[in-house]
């Protein structure tokens, strides 16, 4: 193999490697480096950002070639002084999230503290263009810049409050909860966060373990094929190619799914593929780029047919089948009070279209996996362990059972760190096949998809068509909302049904209709899989019945603002569902929150949000929790839950703080498929509520403990929460009050445009119920109404004939770092009745009314009602700071 010489971070090196690799394959396969990220080889992410003598350069675009003989430095050999700031610096201003941006813009922000420009926004803005963060809304990652760079001058470690302190809406204190005991209620520094920020806690795709095998997956070239034979010979005879597996390999189940098994870990002959992101085969070998090349080779042949890509056309009598019973997943309808005849005797009465679009998670981790066959039982029986990024240990470690053909306890499955997610990786993406291919080799196996690989791989927001029919009287209240929701679930049902369930129950938003009709159909097509996004139809929701407020109030003649006030929510009335609203209902004040920022301006925009909290709709919720005492009173606290970037492990901590006083240095806490934590999936903003009160519980029985014995006295003892919500009922349920959700959280965003209509500020105030981490909360929502901008003005993933246009990161329309608007967040704490602590979640509603609140603002600025998405080439374009405009949602 081929050698190249250079010095890294001080020590002259020497390392081997195969033609084609990058200085990115060198830095992370050959030489250990696990700061440098892979989260594209795109040249976009800026995950691999390194120095190349001195100067910035992105691993993943170097030839091995070019650095023979320079001079290269990754975050690992930067001066320890540096690293303490930036790791203190992000932590301190809630800079990182997920963590897998950080160490790329914290190597970015190393060169900006030299050349003393780490104060100058402008400056800041420019350089972090060239790197994504899909987490944090870039604005508290400017804030971590300019304090390292202060730090930088001074020499002290920045450790006080961040500068922009958490704002509650009846302004107590505004830094409530910085610096004091890090228990419930205060801004407690990430867990593990300066790890995060240093590259030193590992992802999926850093971890080596010996004698570890590498594996690529084969997908399917076309979307709707007939597979007549596959043929691994061609890749079997490469070098370095250990095995490749098929669908006869699988000695169990072979379909997967959370809801409906009907995805398959391969696609055998004589079936038919459904997307392109469909599993043929999996390449097993002796280096990660000897797999990928011997993927190439397999040959798959059949016929090829035309996809079934238009839902409406999927529900013809006649269309091919998708799905396994029939095109139809599921539908919803949800019905109260005699509809016609309120439309008929309403003042006003609108009717409109609303379509969104198709976009991708984008989250910066690919997805990974690593699998180690393992002897688990007393008997010698073997088993496999399964060290993963999903969203749900315990639902993976089900499905990777059942396709082993084993029963679940001989797999385990521990979560890593888990670089974003926001709902894409609920599903399976390849834990089945890594595992089988570990359990058959009888070896350590690691699967790291490319970035083109995730974006066919796993599923997407729904693309969905809204028509809506609402009435109200001559003051605007409402009388009557008719919709019929229309949502493309793509090639495999996922939790489609449930997304559908979701914008039904959601389709009036936080206001009180006395009658509604409502129907929701999710329908297979062979487009890409939808499934769990951010918000999980209530976004769709949300964009539809906002805009239908607008059209009312301009016919009623009534304010914006007005209107909705006079139809939010509140105690004792009825969300679309029926489900009565009890007193920790928030929307009303989430709304008067934003009442000033509303009237501030000329040309402002305004939506509420309303996001169920928990999976709700009949299904049992359950949160649990295990304490475990180690060695020496060490505290381990064991989740099913997943640590997202949310913050969660972060949360859990602080719960036991707060119960028992422990130091906060003494506890870890891990995601591990453990019986007795069993939590099910991380979704739908539950595990705050849910998690948080499983470990209250089982902090609170160790607090007793805890009085009459050190830590260390109570080694081997084990303390286990947990809470079960089991009192929800499915939409449509005949009950006086149908509580369909366990709780809610509640929202009201104002988008304020600028004299040539460009969003120069977002306002968002949220009802969290109780702000455990205020820091977080504001953090999360920052993040979200950065997502939201994108999903309103420029993020799209565009398919043909069931294809999508581009699997290029560029291409995807996420907002750049210089073009996010200023952003305010207001909390709001209405205590909930259930949630831990009185928490409803936040994860989710940060964007539910962004999408809207800016239809709003450009209606306001233009009269023009926009009613599809994303809202391309409008004026209402972001501003860069400095006053450059950059045509964020050009066309
Ligand atoms: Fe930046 Fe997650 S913290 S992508």
């Amino acid at each position: 193999m081929p050698e190249v010489t250079f010095t890294l971070n001080g020590k002259a090196t020497t390392a081997t490697y195969e033609t084609g690799e990058t200085l990115l394959d060198v830095l992370r396969l050959g030489l250990g480096v696990t700061s440098a990220k892979n989260g594209c080889s795109q040249g976009y992410c800026g995950c691999c950002t390194v120095l190349v003598d001195e100067r910035p350069a992105l691993a993943c675009q170097k030839d091995v070639n070019d650095v023979q003989g320079r001079s290269v430095t990754t975050l690992e050999g930067l001066p320890e002084r540096a690293r303490q700031v930036l790791a203190s610096a992000f932590v301190a201003e809630g800079g990182v999230q997920c963590g897998f941006c950080t160490p790329g813009v914290a190597m970015r922000a190393y060169t900006l503290l030299r050349r003393g420009k780490a104060g100058d926004r402008e400056s800041v803005a420019r350089a972090l263009d060239a790197h994504l963060c899909r987490c944090t809304g870039y604005r508290r990652i400017f804030d971590a810049v300019a304090a390292a760079g202060e730090a930088w001058e001074t020499g002290a470690l920045p450790d006080r409050p961040p500068r922009r302190p958490p704002r509650f809406a009846d302004d107590r204190a505004t830094s409530r909860g910085i610096g004091q005991r890090p228990g419930v209620g205060a801004s407690a520094p990430r867990y593990r966060g300066e790890d995060l920020v240093l590259g030193t806690k590992p992802f999926v795709g850093d971890l080596r373990v010996p004698g570890m095998l590498h594996a690529a997956v084969v997908l399917s070239e076309h979307p709707r094929s007939r597979v007549a034979s596959i043929d691994t010979e061609p890749a079997l005879s490469r070098p370095g190619v250990v095995r490749v597996l098929t669908a006869a390999d699988v000695p169990g189940e072979r379909f997967v799914g959370l809801v409906v098994r009907d995805w398959p870990v391969f696609v055998a002959p004589g079936e038919e593929t459904h997307c392109v992101g469909d599993v043929i085969a999996l390449v097993v070998a002796e280096t990660p780029t000897a797999a990928r090349r011997a993927a190439a080779a397999v040959r798959v042949d059949g016929e090829t047919l035309e996809p079934l890509t238009d839902p409406s056309i999927a529900l013809e009598v006649g269309a091919p089948r998708v799905g396994p019973a029939g095109n139809l997943l599921e539908s919803c309808t949800i019905s109260r009070g005699d509809v016609d005849a309120a439309l008929a005797a309403s003042a006003h009465v609108v009717s409109a279209r609303f379509t969104t679009q198709r976009i991708e998670h984008a989250f910066l981790e690919p997805e990974a996996c690593l699998a180690l066959p393992t002897t688990l039982t007393a008997g010698g029986e073997n088993g496999v362990k399964v060290y993963s990024q999903g969203q749900g240990v315990h639902d993976e470690q089900a499905q990777i059972a059942a396709v082993l053909g084993v029963e679940r306890g001989r797999v385990e499955v521990e979560l890593v760190s888990n670089g974003g997610a926001f709902g894409g990786k609920e599903d399976l993406s390849i834990q089945g096949q890594t595992a089988l291919a570990a359990w058959l080799l009888g070896r350590p196996v690691r699967c790291v998809l490319s970035r083109e690989q995730s974006i066919l791989l796993h599923p997407k927001r729904h693309p969905m068509v809204l028509d809506y029919t609402a009435g109200c009287d001559a003051e605007g209240r409402l009388t009557a909302v008719r919709a019929r929701i229309l949502g493309d679930s793509g090639a495999y049902a996922s939790v489609g049904g449930k997304v559908l369930e979701r914008a039904a129950g959601h389709s009036c938003g936080p206001y009180s209709v006395p009658a509604v009709d409502i129907e929701a159909k999710a329908v297979y097509t062979n487009n890409p899989p939808s499934g769990a996004m951010r918000g999980f139809g209530a976004n769709q929701a949300a964009f539809a019945i906002e805009g239908v407020l607008d059209l009312l109030a301009e016919r009623a003649g009534v304010d914006r603002y007005d209107i909705r006030e006079r139809n939010v929510l509140r105690p004792g009335d009825r969300f679309a569902t029926g489900q009565v609203m009890t007193a920790s209902c928030g929307a009303l004040a989430a709304l008067q929150a934003v009442r000033d920022a509303y009237r501030s301006a000329a040309h402002t925009g305004i939506a509420c949000g309303i996001k169920n909290t928990g999976i709700g709709n009949g299904l049992e919720d359950t949160g649990r929790v295990i304490l475990r005492v180690l060695e020496g009173g060490a505290l381990e606290v064991v989740t099913g839950f997943t640590e997202m970037g949310q913050g969660l492990f972060t949360i859990l901590r602080q719960v036991v703080v707060h119960e028992t006083g422990l130091d906060p240095a003494v506890i870890r806490v891990v995601a591990r498929s453990e019986a007795a934590a069993l939590s099910g999936m991380t979704t739908a903003s539950r595990a705050t509520a849910l998690g948080s009160m499983a470990a209250r519980r089982a902090a609170q029985a160790l607090a007793a403990d805890l009085r009459d014995h050190g830590p260390a006295e109570l080694e081997g003892r084990e303390y286990r929460g947990e809470y079960v919500c089991d009192f929800t009922v499915p939409p449509g349920a005949r009950a006086d009050n149908p509580v369909t959700h366990l709780t809610f959280g509640y929202a009201a965003q104002v988008v304020i445009l600028d004299g040539d209509g460009r969003i120069e500020k977002v306002v968002a105030a949220h009802d969290v119920g109780r702000a455990v981490n205020p820091l977080s909360c504001v953090a999360q929502i920052e993040g979200a109404v950065h997502m939201g901008l994108g999903y309103a003005l420029s993020e799209d993933l565009p398919c043909e004939k069931g294809r999508p246009r581009s699997l290029r990161l560029r291409d995807l329309g996420i907002i750049r770092a210089s073009q996010v608007p200023e952003i305010e967040v207001i909390l709001l704490e209405v205590p909930d009745e259930v949630g831990g602590y009185g928490s409803k979640g936040v994860g989710e509603i940060g964007l539910v009314p962004t999408a809207a609140a800016v239809a709003s603002a450009l209606a306001a600025f233009d009269g023009t009602r926009r009613t599809a998405l994303p809202m391309r080439g409008t004026a209402a374009v972001t501003k860069r700071r400095g006053g450059r405009r950059v045509e964020a949602a050009a066309d």
